[in-house]
C-alpha cells in the first residue's frame, strides 16, 4: 500500500464517519438502535469501549466491535440465502433449545442478521437473510410481496382440474387468496428432489405440484391444498422473485451477488407498482 492509498482519518474525509452511522451502514442496527448500543457501552473501537456518540471512525483503519465481535469494516448490508433443511425452526433463538436456522448462518460474522419471513419446521428450501432491516421489512410488507414458488408433494392422485379453485383464488378461513398459478410437475424431477418418496411418486399415490404465491399468510400453501382435499406431505421453496436456490446444497448458505440484490429490489418495486399503479420508484426511496 502506498502513502497515497492509505485512508487518512480526518473530519471531512469521506471514509470517516460517526460511529453510529458506521454501525447503521454495516447493518448492525438502525441509527437510533446503534446510538443505544453505544451509550449502553456495548461498542468498542480499537479495543476500547466508546460511549461518546460523536466518536468518529475511519473505514479500513479503525476496528469496531459490538459485544466483542468485530463488525466487518466497509461492509454494507449483507444479504444471503440458506438452503433450509427440514427440522429447523425459522428463528434466531429458541428458548427451548430446539434446532433453529441461526445455527446454519454466519451470525457472528454478520451481527444483526435476520430471516426474511419464515418457512415451517418441516419445509425445505430458499430462506433469505439480511442485516438490512429496511429492505427485509419491506419484503414482508403485503405491498412488496414478491412471488414465491413452492414445490409441494401432495397426498393422493390429483387431476389438473382440481387445481382450478387455487388458480381462481380459493377462500380460506382468514379470507380469499389471490389467484395462484399452479401446475402438476414432472415426476422425474420430483423424484430427484424427494428421493425417499420415489416409489409413491412413481405409483401415483402422491402428486408433485408447483404453486406460486404473491402473499405470505401462515401455513398458506398447506392450507390451500388442504382446502382441495390433497394435504401437503412435503414442501420446498425454490424461488423468491428472480432469486433461485439453484445448486446450493441443503444446509449451505451463500451471499447474494450484487446483481441478485438489485434484481430482488426491482422485483419489489414492480410488485409495489402492480399493487398500486400510482406508486412510483421515487416514492420508494
Ligand atoms: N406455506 C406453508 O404452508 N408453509 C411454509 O413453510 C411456507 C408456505
Amino acid at each position: 500500500m502506498t502513502e497515497a492509498d492509505k485512508v487518512i482519518p480526518g473530519k471531512d474525509h469521506p471514509w470517516t464517519m460517526r460511529l453510529q452511522r458506521f454501525l447503521a451502514r454495516a447493518g448492525v442496527a438502525s441509527r437510533r438502535g446503534s446510538e443505544d448500543l453505544i451509550t449502553a457501552g456495548r461498542v468498542s473501537v480499537n479495543g476500547a469501549v466508546v460511549t461518546e456518540l460523536g466518536t468518529k471512525v475511519t473505514l479500513g483503519v479503525d476496528e469496531v466491535a459490538v459485544d466483542g465481535r468485530t463488525v466487518a469494516m466497509g461492509e454494507g448490508p449483507v444479504y444471503l440465502m440458506l438452503h433450509k433443511p427440514a427440522g429447523y425452526l425459522t428463528t434466531m433463538a429458541d428458548p427451548q433449545g430446539r434446532p433453529c436456522v441461526a445455527e446454519l448462518v454466519p451470525r457472528e460474522r454478520f451481527p444483526g442478521l435476520f430471516p426474511v419471513g419464515r418457512l415451517d419446521k418441516d419445509t425445505t428450501g430458499l430462506l433469505l437473510f439480511t442485516t438490512d432491516g429496511d429492505t427485509g421489512n419491506r419484503l414482508l410488507h403485503p405491498s412488496f410481496h414478491v412471488p414465491k414458488r413452492y414445490l409441494a408433494l401432495v397426498d393422493g392422485h390429483l387431476a389438473d382440474e382440481e387445481l382450478e379453485p387455487l388458480r381462481q383464488g380459493i377462500t380460506l378461513d382468514d379470507g380469499p387468496c389471490r389467484p395462484a398459478p399452479c401446475a402438476i410437475v414432472d415426476r422425474t424431477s420430483a423424484c430427484e428432489l424427494w428421493p425417499d418418496d420415489t416409489q409413491t411418486i412413481e405409483n401415483g399415490t402422491v402428486t408433485p405440484v408447483s404453486i406460486e404465491l404473491r402473499e405470505g399468510r401462515k401455513n398458506q400453501v398447506k392450507r390451500m391444498f388442504g382446502a382441495i382435499h390433497h394435504p401437503v406431505i412435503r414442501l420446498h421453496r425454490d424461488r423468491m422473485g428472480s432469486l433461485t436456490l439453484g445448486e446450493l446444497a441443503e444446509g449451505e448458505w451463500r451471499e447474494l451477488e450484487e446483481a441478485e440484490v438489485a434484481a430482488l429490489k426491482s422485483d419489489m418495486q414492480r410488485m409495489a407498482s402492480e399493487n398500486d399503479p400510482s406508486r412510483t420508484r421515487e416514492d420508494e426511496k
